[in-house]
Order: structure tokens, then sequence, then C-alpha cells
């Protein structure tokens, strides 16, 4: 499986603050916020991974995760001359997807939840068409939202609707099939002039193969698009850390418990930030798994 990030966007919500910087740049608690969908494809297994930004922006994701061999991962980069839509990353990455199934997350969605990992890796095994993730929300209008059936098979799906039918929000997790490049290639831009990822996820559920995996209360989703969302974000991710004094997307730390590097190599990209708490978090924990 081959994975996506997509971190480009114009960050409106956030201006002045993303009018010289990218908004998947930016901090949520101590490391930036492309780390978090980052750590989900990783936690899911998957190592050829395309970062998809706009043009003015994507030097800077370059410059802060270079190829990713240090992690294991093969980072690849493409730009995204205007926001179109979602579904474009399909089109920009159609060669690096080649003929293999792609997961494809939001460059501004975190997710922090209990066996993540265990997930991830049902929801892989069982593709067959396409798997969402559904998250409860207090207000889901600004949303897709899902109705699904006892086994979870997607029944209907309204973009931003003005009388949502549940409280289950679509997250911007998304695993799918090989056909996604088709059925994006095949998609006409929507009243608002933008590639809609509802539509390819309508493609799937009137062939009865779209599902959506409901993400329970234990779990966090956050998206950080607004100032205060941004600030919610980062207090939630120091709170945990600073109580249990385990980190939230710490990418070393899952490419070592993933297999992907040694415990050496891992101690390695620590000492280079060892002025930081999370570069001295990360030779800690290389330590730990050594002994
Ligand atoms: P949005 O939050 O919908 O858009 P945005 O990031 O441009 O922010 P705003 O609404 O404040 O203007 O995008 C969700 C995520 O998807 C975000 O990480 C940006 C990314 N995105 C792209 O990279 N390209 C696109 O064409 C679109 C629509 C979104």
């Amino acid at each position: 499986m081959k994975g996506i990030v997509l971190a480009g966007g114009s960050g409106t919500r956030l201006h002045p603050i993303t009018l010289a910087v990218s908004k998947q740049l930016l901090p949520v608690g101590d490391k930036p916020m492309i780390y978090y969908p980052l750590s989900v494809l990783m936690l899911a297994g998957v190592r050829d991974i395309l970062v998809i930004s706009t043009p003015t922006d994507l030097p800077q994701f370059q410059r802060l995760l270079g190829d990713g061999s240090h992690l294991g991962l093969r980072l690849g980069y493409r730009e995204q001359p205007e926001p179109n839509g979602i579904p474009e990353a399909f089109l920009i990455g159609a060669s690096h997807i080649g003929e293999e199934p792609v997961a494809l997350v939001l460059g501004d969605n975190i997710f922090h939840g209990p066996a993540f990992y265990s997930v991830l890796a049902d929801s892989r095994a069982a593709l067959d068409g396409c798997v969402l993730f559904g998250h409860r929300v207090s207000d889901p209008r600004p949303y897709a939202v899902a109705e699904v059936d006892g086994d979870g098979a997607l029944l209907s799906l309204e973009e931003k609707p003005a009388r949502p039918r549940s409280n289950h929000a679509v997250t911007g997790l998304y695993l799918y099939d090989n056909t996604v490049v088709d059925i994006a290639k095949n998609l006409r831009p929507s009243a608002r002039g933008e590639l809609e990822i509802t539509d390819v996820n309508r493609v799937y559920m009137s062939r009865g193969s779209a599902r959506l995996v409901h993400l329970g209360r234990g779990f966090a989703w956050l998206d950080a698009g607004t100032p205060e969302s941004l600030l919610q974000a980062g207090h939630y991710v120091c709170t945990l850390q600073e109580r249990q004094g385990v980190r939230i997307a710490c990418l070393e730390e899952i490419a070592l418990r993933m297999g992907f590097i040694t415990a050496d190599a891992c101690h390695r990209l620590g000492s280079r930030i060892a002025h930081s708490a999370y570069g001295r978090y990360v030779m800690t924990i290389a330590e730990e798994i050594a002994a």
C-alpha cells in the first residue's frame, strides 16, 4: 500500500498566520503538524509516501523530512499548484500509486487513540473498495456525515449537511483500492469549483464497497485548521505527553517500534537534536528498547 499526505491548501481560516507559513508546518505541541498525519501512515505500516503541497511550501517539507530514509521511509514530493480539491491527490500521485492500494491522510488531521495500530492493520487487511473512519463530533455540520448499517457498510453520505442525520463525521483518513485513480480521473468539479472526496466515496458506496470504521469515544480526532482548534490540539498533546511521559506522533519512536530502523539509528537521530526534550526522549526510547 502506498501513502499520500495532502498538505497543501490555503489555510485561509488561519490567516494571517498562514500568509507566509504552511499550516501543516505550524507547531502542534512540540512538533510540526505534519508529524501527526505522517505517524498515522507509519502506524499503518505504509513506508512509501508522497507529500503533496503548494509549490511555495513544498521545499520546506523537503527540508524537514528529506528522503525519509532516516526513518526507514521513502518520501517523495509533488506540487499541487492550486487547491483544486482533495481527490486531486490521486491524479497528482497516480504514478506514485501505480497498481497498489493507497492510504490518504490530510495534513491537518490529528488522530490519537488506543490500539490505533491494530485498528489500522485490521482495516488494511479488510480493504475491499474503500475504508473511511468516522468519529463523533458535537457539531457535524462542517463535515461529511455518514450513516452505516450494523456491519459498517456505508448507507448514506452527506457533505456539510444543514440537518445532519448523525453525529458521525468522516475524518481525513481514507484507504482505497487502486480503482480510486480512475474514479478521480472521471470526477467533475462541484458547484464550489473543487473535486470532492465525498463524490469519490459515493462511487464506492454505490458499488456497495464502502465501509466506515467508527473510532470510538476513547479516540481523539482533532483538526487544527482554526486558531482555536490549533491551540486546543497543542494543549491536548502537551497535557497527555506531560502526564504520561510518552510522546504522541514521535516519528523516530514509531519507526523504531515498527521495525523500520534500529535502536542505534534511532539514538543517533535523537542525539542530533539533543538540546530539545523531544530529542532526549528519542534517545531514551532507543536506550530502553536496546536494553
Ligand atoms: P481544508 O481545511 O478544507 O482547507 P485549507 O487547509 O486550505 O484551509 P482553509 O479552509 O482554512 O482555507 O483542507 C483540509 C486539508 O487538505 C488541509 O491539510 C489542506 C489539504 N488540502 C490540499 O492540500 N489541497 C486541496 O486542494 C484541498 C481542498 C485541501
